[in-house]
């Protein structure tokens, strides 16, 4: 049986012959041509003043609270709703994460909720784009204008994303950018820091960099990282460049496939807003349940979702969860705010699912995978886990499935 991974990179382009170049060039570590060559074609494709590498996403955030000079004592908002490292470095500095809701269409944070969370001690708002979608950053610039906080965008999910024509990562004081092997464009490991902004470029520049001084050697004013990315990453990273037009308008292409192959079945998409456009970075979607509201349907909806994903990993299909919110994970249970319930990411935590979303799976594979997933539905009591849910949904036995 044909294996079909959640993501494969997209690597058919100058990658191979620029990282030789490195190779044959003798520059491997963080100097050499690519690295400056790289930036530039980013700043081209993304429309944003300044660029800078970095290793990977997460320093990319670090990096984005440290040259705010967040540190401990202010509160960050976040998404509870995101990947685990949108939360740590906000801790790295010290700060306090205070998690926001999600709202349900388009699973970005919840502007309104953002508004409630605002306080004295806020010092910035980290706006998450998640899965190829962004966040309301119109809405959320006003706010912070309005109380003048800092905006951080992560748009590890949102290369190729755009809100009113304009590219994820532009709209806050920093944008973050992750090039891991399953990203749009991705360097292996590697990440990506933008600002409008030249003091706070100069500033991460230095925080990347050991803080060291371009005249003066071996002098440091301040306490810096190693953060900086190879120019063997940055040469993946420019051939993935010149082929980012292709491989946006493929993962466009599976997204419109997707939705066509699993019309009827008890599935829902996350949305895409007028005005936004989606980078399909990966193709979600959440089990719909009718039940939702009694607490526990909820957990079955979770062992459903669970059962889907076994379901098509023993059809050798590879998905994932999406992600649980990082207030139910032990060291952030203790800063959620009082009467926060977050009943829309936990929702998405529980019923949602990413599909397999790389460039270069066919139509093929993706009308093989929708036909599992519907075959999944319409098998449901025959199999185990569905025995099992079955019985426990009993009581409120209905069409469910
Ligand atoms: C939303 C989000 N933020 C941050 C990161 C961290 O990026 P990296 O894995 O490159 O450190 C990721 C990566 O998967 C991500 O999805």
């Amino acid at each position: 049986m044909k294996s079909i991974p959640i993501y494969t990179p997209q690597l058919s382009g100058n990658e191979t012959k620029f990282v030789l170049d490195c190779m044959k060039s003798g520059w491997i570590s963080s100097r050499g041509k690519y690295v400056e060559l790289f930036e530039d074609a980013f700043c081209t494709f993304t429309k944003s003043e300044f660029s800078t590498t970095v290793s990977n996403g997460t320093v990319a955030l670090h990096l984005a609270l440290l040259a705010l000079g967040v540190k401990e004592g202010d509160e960050v908002i976040v998404p509870t709703f995101t990947y685990i490292a949108s939360v740590n470095a906000i801790r790295y500095v010290g700060a306090t994460p205070v998690f926001v809701d999600s709202e349900p269409e388009y699973w970005q944070a919840d502007v309104e909720d953002i508004a409630r969370k605002i306080s004295p001690k806020t010092k910035a708002i980290l706006a998450v784009h998640l899965y190829g979608h962004m966040a309301d950053m119109p809405a959320i610039n006003a706010l912070a204008k309005k109380h003048k906080l800092f905006v951080i965008e992560d748009a590890a999910e949102a290369f190729g994303s755009y809100v009113n024509g304009q590219h994820a990562g532009t709209f806050g004081d920093i944008g973050t950018f992750s090039f891991f092997a399953n990203k749009t464009i991705t360097t292996g490991e590697g990440g990506m820091v933008t600002t409008q902004c030249p003091k706070l470029d100069e500033k991460i520049r230095l925080l990347k960099n050991h803080y060291s001084l371009p005249d003066k050697k071996y002098w440091h004013d301040e306490i810096g990282y190693n953060y900086r990315m190879t120019n063997i990453c940055a040469a993946i990273g420019l051939a993935q460049l010149e082929q980012v037009e292709n491989i946006l308008i493929k993962k466009n292409k599976i997204a419109e496939t997707y939705h066509r192959g699993l019309s009827g079945a008890p599935v829902t998409f996350q949305g895409t807003k007028p005005g936004a456009v989606h980078s399909q970075w990966m193709v979600s979607l959440i089990l719909q349940n009718e039940y939702a509201v009694d607490t526990q349907i909820e957990k079955d909806t979770t062992i459903k979702r669970d059962a889907l994903i076994e379901y098509l990993s023993a059809r050798n299909i590879e998905t994932r969860p999406t992600f649980y919110p990082a207030h139910t994970m032990p060291m952030y249970k203790t800063f959620v705010e009082r009467n926060s319930t977050y009943p829309v990411a936990k929702k998405l935590g529980q019923r949602g699912i990413n599909l397999p979303s790389y460039p270069g799976l066919t139509q093929d594979d993706i009308l093989h995978i929708c036909a599992q997933i519907k075959n999944f539905f319409k098998a449901g009591s025959k199999t185990k886990v569905q025995d099992k849910i079955q019985t426990q949904n009993k009581v409120q036995a209905n069409a469910h499935i």
